[in-house]
Parts: structure tokens; C-alpha cells; sequence
């Protein structure tokens, strides 16, 4: 087991297309406000970690919440994002937090100019990944060897934000998305680092409570703003089977919701893992 030099891997494939893909997915909708809603669970990757004089690289970073909060607690953070506009609202949002963040464009599948951190984070970042094997390879090589920690965060099991319900992924046939919950369950994310140092040291589930109006705001909103269900209910309409998709997506959502006195509270269920490389 070697963390110093991933395999250049096949599987990849067209880099650039699926760069591209993933911009576009990503720059559609508003993100800056999606995240923000869950921007506390994205940002728990830090908990009870000393940052104060220490190197942070936040991969797959987006509008910046974990890059920006570990500089502020004295880390010297470079984030990466292959989403430009993401990037641009990251760099305003130091700025304004009056905190220095190195923000470059760059994948997930290749961090070969990133090496040695002393903590490599990942928010809802790589369990986007369509080939977890390379991408834990990538993050544990970026991972300073012997102590060096690779901590990610993905939506649990059996949650609200995880995956399509059953109904949903059905009407998508033979283009399922990804499973989001992979990186969340212990023994596939120790399967993705096997071939690395890299082991687990430390596993927590959490939930987060979203407040909305009602349980269709969920779904009018998730439409509206956030790019990938943006591109599946897109999918959808060219089979005229949208509105039957948004009626599942509701009932899903319906039993993860409590109703309050301003509307619902979603509670979305997350973990996080933390790796330490020998
Ligand atoms: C759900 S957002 C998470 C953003 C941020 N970490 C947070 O917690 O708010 C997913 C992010 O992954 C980025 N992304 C998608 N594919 C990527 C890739 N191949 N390499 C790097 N970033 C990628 C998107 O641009 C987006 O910013």
C-alpha cells in the first residue's frame, strides 16, 4: 500500500466531459442558497479538530463553508471546485469573512498538484464520485504521510437527501444516479480506501433540521435552485413524467418532515468519517 502515487486510472475516462458535465450541473440553479442550508453539516467536518497553524485542502469545496471556517480558526486552507461560478462566490464570501483562502479549479480525480496537508476535507463533495476507488486514492495521496487525516461528509442511509426514492430512480430506468450514501457507510468507504494507509479512525452520524414553509416548498425549491435535481426532473419532462416524480419526491419527504409553527422542519440524516494515513 503506497499513498504517494495513485495509478493514472482508465476508469476516469473522458475528463474533460465529464468536467463539463458537472459544471453545467453544478453553475445551474442557485447552489450558494442550497448549501446554506445545510452549510452547519458541511461545516461539522471540522468538529474537534485543531486547526490553529495547520494545512487544509477542501476538495470539492463549492461555495467555500469549510474552507472559509478553517481559515478563520487559523488554518492555511486551499479549496478546490471544478464549478467557476461556485469558486467566484467562495472568493466573495472570504472576503467578506475577511479570511485568506486559496481557491483554484480543479477535480477530485486529479489532485496530483496538492500534496502533503495535514487534514484533506470532503463536504457532499466526493460522494458525488463515479469511481470512489481513484478518488480515495487521490485524497489520501494529498494527505500528508503518517498523521495526515482525510475527513468526508455524505448523506446517510435510508435519509431524506441521499438518493431518489425507489419510485423516482424506477422512472429513470437505466440511467440510475449515484448512490450519495456510499462515503457514509464505514465498510464501503474502508473498501474505497484499501489500497491505501489510509484506515478509519473515527465515524459519527448526525442529522440536520432544514426549515421550510411547507413539504411542496421542499420540492418547488430543490426544482428551482438546485442543479442536479434540476437535470433529473429536466430528464424527466422529456418523458412527460416530471409532475409524477415531484408528487413521489413530496411523499418522500413527507415522512422525514415535522411539522412546526413557521411550516416543517426536514431532518436530513448525515455522517462523517475520519482516515488517518501511516
Ligand atoms: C453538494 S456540493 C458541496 C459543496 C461544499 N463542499 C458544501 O459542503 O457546501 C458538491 C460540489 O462538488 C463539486 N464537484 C462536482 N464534481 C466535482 C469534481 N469532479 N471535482 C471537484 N469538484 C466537483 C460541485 O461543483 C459542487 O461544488
Amino acid at each position: 500500500m503506497d499513498d504517494r502515487a495513485p495509478a493514472k486510472d482508465s476508469a476516469v475516462g473522458d475528463a474533460a466531459g465529464h468536467a463539463a458535465a458537472a459544471r453545467a450541473v453544478w453553475s445551474a440553479g442557485d447552489y450558494a442558497t442550497v448549501g446554506d442550508w445545510f452549510a452547519d453539516a458541511s461545516r461539522s467536518v471540522l468538529d474537534g479538530v485543531d486547526l490553529d497553524g495547520r494545512t487544509v485542502l477542501d476538495v470539492a469545496t463549492g461555495t467555500g463553508a469549510v474552507a472559509i471556517e478553517a481559515a478563520r480558526r487559523g488554518a492555511s486552507v486551499t479549496g478546490v471546485d471544478i464549478t467557476p461560478e461556485l469558486l467566484a462566490v467562495a472568493r466573495q464570501r472570504a472576503t467578506v469573512a475577511e479570511v485568506e483562502v486559496t481557491f483554484v479549479e480543479g477535480s477530485f480525480t486529479d489532485l496530483s498538484e496538492h500534496r502533503g496537508f495535514d487534514l484533506v476535507t470532503s463536504s457532499f463533495g466526493v460522494m458525488l464520485a463515479a469511481e470512489p476507488e481513484f478518488v480515495a486514492r487521490e485524497l489520501a495521496a494529498a494527505a500528508r504521510r503518517g498523521g495526515g487525516v482525510v475527513a468526508v461528509v455524505a448523506w446517510a442511509p435510508g435519509g431524506a437527501f441521499g438518493s431518489p426514492p425507489p419510485a423516482v430512480v424506477d422512472l429513470l430506468g437505466d440511467q440510475p444516479p449515484v448512490d450519495l450514501t456510499r462515503w457514509a457507510v464505514p465498510e464501503s468507504t474502508a473498501e474505497f480506501f484499501a489500497s491505501t494507509t489510509a484506515e478509519i479512525t473515527e465515524h459519527r452520524r448526525n442529522t440536520i433540521d432544514i426549515p421550510f414553509p411547507s413539504v411542496d416548498h421542499i420540492v418547488t425549491e430543490l426544482a428551482a435552485r438546485c442543479g442536479p435535481w434540476m437535470a433529473l426532473l429536466a430528464r424527466l419532462d422529456d418523458t412527460g413524467q416530471a409532475g409524477l416524480a415531484r408528487d413521489l419526491l413530496a411523499q418522500h419527504f413527507e415522512a422525514f418532515a415535522e411539522p412546526t409553527a413557521g411550516g416543517v422542519t426536514l431532518q436530513v440524516g448525515y455522517a462523517v468519517t475520519q482516515l488517518t494515513t501511516a
